[in-house]
């Protein structure tokens, strides 16, 4: 359906099946040729490409003229005629680049500004500066590669409408004026103006609602939610986000994964990718373990292991006060990895500094005999009971769990990324299970949920709420993707006094829970079916499936890492007038 009253066809759609037709075309001019009385414009539009050529012996001279006047980026309207190009200038690559149009009629309808970025670049010409571009966002949105990304957006969004549909869920919108939903992040606060002193909070997610949904009956909702953050950003992160978000009644947290497989298996095939289901099932307990990390990189081997058992007499003496000091040796070998150079272990040393460790211990295996600053360190009694060959190369950290495993992670990353690290698949997806209910806040020392205060324990773990909660389970699950978390899920407390006392562990006053949750305990308490869901982080696919370096570069009007929008400035400043209506005092100057 590209004919328009303006247009008979997209420009990018031409092929060798038009030639000879007569066409009306409407774009912008990409890079217009001047050559010796002959005027060659190559016309865009969302399809892309074709070459208008003016010739005297088809294009009038009052036409001739306007087309010679163009400049880049003016939007035109066109008549002519298809044609195959000279067949030195075809390329079948392309479809539309095998024909061109003979111009007969040129009219220019939206004249442009000289543009302040290229959008028409030559060959292997790089970028401008990322925030030059976002501040001229309309003119890099014309770029074919964020067309291609916003093209792709639209087809898995219709696809993740289309598999929950087929699966039976409902979508339904929640309200953008809410009250503060928590997911670990600061609420972007929005006054209200008739209750002076009051304020909504935009979501962070849709989650307490969902729930609602269910407690109501509806059985299987789904979303595609824009979420509200107000956190620090990186690359990964954005302050206004998307989430495919659902919920289901009567489930397991089995129910809930088949039907998030359904829809990845879906979104990748849409992507192009065939990918098998079910995926592989890892307790959060041994992904901490293997990889030291809840979102591993399973493409790859080089597992962690613990080495302490392994510690003999010979050991230097801090491995045993480590030991003592609740602490573990933990490390990988390399196989291959004793050809790095001592600048590369160096890297990596800084690496595991970098991630908290007081050092790294590294030996290598060359013809026979192990070699470097770790032989010490471990002792030779280690190294023989590790087995292995020539070429390892043995990485090691002593400490705690809190410093080894992300230590050892980050030098762990630091080799897959290595041109050399084998690869085992291309597409790694799997399920991490049986998170921890709570995690520490490093600050306070207090609890804090793991994922949201809504998660139930484990049944098999419930017991201990009250006596160790730092050591009750959550039914709680992630997926991840080649070292990526795509989303988040649970099943949810639906007994209105579990789901209290679980604030209450939270350190959340009676007053503070009524005020915040009353809302949700009156729900449940009206009567609660079994439910759980998931949130699939819908903007961080979308990069992974367009091959994308930032999430900026699948969403249309992105925020930058400063949370501001600079093609629309936002936020900005407010008259003194406005604020006051929202019974809000100007800040001090
Ligand atoms: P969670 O907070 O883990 O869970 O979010 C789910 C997924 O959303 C994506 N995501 C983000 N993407 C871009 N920018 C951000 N600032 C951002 N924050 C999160 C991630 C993440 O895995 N209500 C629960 C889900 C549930 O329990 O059903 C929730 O929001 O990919």
């Amino acid at each position: 359906m590209s004919a328009t009253a303006f247009r008979t066809h997209r420009a990018g759609e031409l092929t060798r099946a038009h030639v000879g037709q007569d066409v009306r075309l409407g774009g912008w001019v990409h890079r217009r040729r001047d050559l010796g009385g002959l005027v060659f414009i190559d016309l865009r539009d969302r399809a892309g490409l074709v070459q208008l050529s003016c010739n005297p012996e088809w294009t009038a001279p009052e036409v001739m003229e306007r087309a010679a006047a163009a400049g880049g980026e003016t939007v035109v309207l066109v008549e002519g005629r298809v044609a195959l190009r000279p067949e030195a200038s075809r390329d079948v690559d392309l479809p539309s680049r095998e024909v061109e149009v003979h111009v007969t009629g040129f009219e220019i309808v939206g004249p442009a500004v000289t543009p302040a970025i290229p959008v028409a670049r030559k060959e292997r010409e790089d970028l401008p500066a990322e925030e030059l571009r976002l501040k001229h966002r309309v003119l890099d949105l014309r770029r074919p590669e964020l067309q291609r990304n916003l093209v792709l957006r639209h087809r898995l969004l219709q696809r993740a409408r289309q598999t929950l549909t087929e699966l039976e869920f409902l979508e339904i919108e929640t309200p953008i004026l809410t009250k503060p939903t928590p997911e670990g992040a600061r609420d972007y606060l929005v006054p209200s103006r008739v209750h002076p002193g009051e304020f909504y909070a935009l979501p962070q997610s849709p989650q307490i609602y969902k729930q609602l949904l269910m407690v109501a009956g509806y059985d299987r909702y789904f979303q595609i939610a824009r979420c509200f953050r107000d956190e620090d950003l990186r690359a990964d992160r954005q302050p206004e986000f998307t989430q495919i978000d659902l919920e289901a009644s009567f489930v397991s947290a089995e129910d809930v994964q088949d039907a998030v497989e359904r829809v990845l298996v879906d979104l990748w095939a849409e992507g192009g990718v065939e990918v098998a289901a079910p995926f592989p099932r890892l307790a959060w307990r041994e992904a901490m373990e293997r990889y030291g990390v809840d979102k591993p990189d399973l493409r790859y081997g080089l597992e962690l292991r613990d080495l302490t058992p392994m510690l003999g007499r010979d050991a230097a003496p801090f491995l045993a006060e480590a030991r003592a000091n609740d602490g573990r040796l933990r490390g990988l070998v390399m196989p291959g990895g004793a050809a790095l150079t001592r600048k590369e272990l160096d890297a990596l040393t800084a690496i595991a500094k970098e991630a908290g460790a007081g050092g790294l211990i590294w030996a290598r295996r060359g013809a026979g005999a192990w070699e470097g600053q770790g032989v010490k360190a471990v002792g030779q009694a280690l190294l023989d009971a590790l087995g292995g060959g020539e070429g390892d190369l043995l990485l090691a950290v002593a400490g705690p769990d809190g410093i080894t495993s992300p230590a050892l992670h980050a030098v762990r990353a630091a080799l897959i990324r290595r041109p050399d690290a084998k690869l085992l698949s291309a597409h790694a997806f799997a399920w991490i299970v049986d998170f921890p209910l709570f995690e520490r806040d490093p600050d306070t020392g207090r609890h804090v949920p793991a994922h949201h205060p809504f998660t139930a324990p484990h049944p098999a773990d419930a017991g201990r709420l009250e006596t160790e909660p730092g050591g009750v389970r959550a039914l709680h699950y992630d997926a991840v993707y080649n070292g990526n978390e795509l989303g988040s899920g649970s099943i949810r407390i639906t007994d209105p006094a579990v789901q209290r006392r679980i604030f209450e562990l939270l350190g959340l006053p009676e007053s503070e829970i009524r005020r915040r949750f009353g809302f949700l305990l009156d729900g449940l308490a009206a009567g609660a079916p079994p439910h759980g869901g998931f949130a699939l982080g819908f903007d961080r696919i979308t990069m992974l499936l367009a091959g994308a370096g930032s999430l900026r570069d699948v969403i249309a009007f992105p925020k930058t890492t400063a949370a501001r929008a600079l093609f629309e400035g936002a936020p900005t400043s407010v008259a003194p007038d406005d604020l006051l209506a929202l019974h809000l005092k100007p800040a001090d100057q």
